[in-house]
């Protein structure tokens, strides 16, 4: 898989991507990251990208033609599964999306700036619009990080343990169960004695129970969602 990032501000995600599980990745030729500066597409003396919003208003508004150019020349390049726009306004992330955009193929990420970008990159040159969640930040690089995160590290071989991914967090509707490593005593704060019991069927019972009860504690919401799809039975 094949990411390419749009941005006015490259830099602010130079390192996320060459540093631990990401890179390794990249690495295996599992997945490929590229950051491209946005303004290399400007045709503007001055590279800029923004101009003022047509009716007035505050703020600043990202051009179309620097994005058209560069969605335009990539897409020459490649085929791509997906043009994402990380907005506020977006469809919300979540392990359902990052599973299903996992196993697409190439994508681009554009990242919004200032006011956002002309209407018309929303309408003609984008596929889908995605939020990391009900907040405004200043640009779409953060959230263009977390989706890639959230994706690249579901493709087969890059968690070095294959089910690792499979017992994250929200995978099966629940949130994970407690993991504990040595000491099995650390000064009076015990271990839970089945963990130690070598009953691997019972060990795994308990996880269930505690990702069940955990989930019912912190995310009564996800348990909702699993109860109208039907699948109550075991919980
Ligand atoms: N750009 C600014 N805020 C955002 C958010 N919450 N999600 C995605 N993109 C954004």
């Amino acid at each position: 898989m094949r990411i390419d990032i749009l941005s006015a501000v490259p830099r602010l995600l130079d390192s996320w991507f060459k540093e631990s599980i990401l890179q390794r990745a990249q690495q295996k030729g599992l997945a490929e990251v590229v950051v491209h500066d946005l303004r290399d597409w400007s045709t503007d003396k001055h590279r800029r990208l923004d101009d003022y919003p047509f009716g007035g208003g505050a703020g600043m508004v990202m051009t179309i033609e620097p994005i058209h150019r560069a969605i335009a020349e990539l897409r020459s390049q490649r085929d791509y599964a997906e043009v994402i726009y990380l907005s506020p306004d977006g469809v919300q992330l979540d392990q359902g999306l990052a599973n299903q955009l996992s196993t697409i193929g190439n994508m681009i990420l554009l990242c919004g700036h200032y006011k956002g970008v002309d209407e018309r990159v929303r309408e003609h040159l984008i596929t889908r619009e995605v939020s990391i969640g009900d907040y405004v930040l200043s640009g779409g690089e953060l959230p263009a990080a977390v989706l890639s995160d959230a994706v690249i590290r579901l493709l087969p071989g890059v968690l070095g343990d294959e089910t690792s991914a499979l017992s994250d967090s929200f995978q099966d509707g629940l949130v994970a169960p407690p993991d504990y490593t040595r000491p099995a005593d650390y000064q009076g704060w015990p271990v839970p004695e089945i963990l130690l019991s070598g009953h691997q069927a019972r060990i795994d019972e308990w996880r269930h129970q505690q990702a069940v009860e955990r989930t019912r504690q912190r995310r009564p919401d996800l348990l909702k969602r699993t109860d109208r799809d039907g699948d109550v039975q075991d919980r």
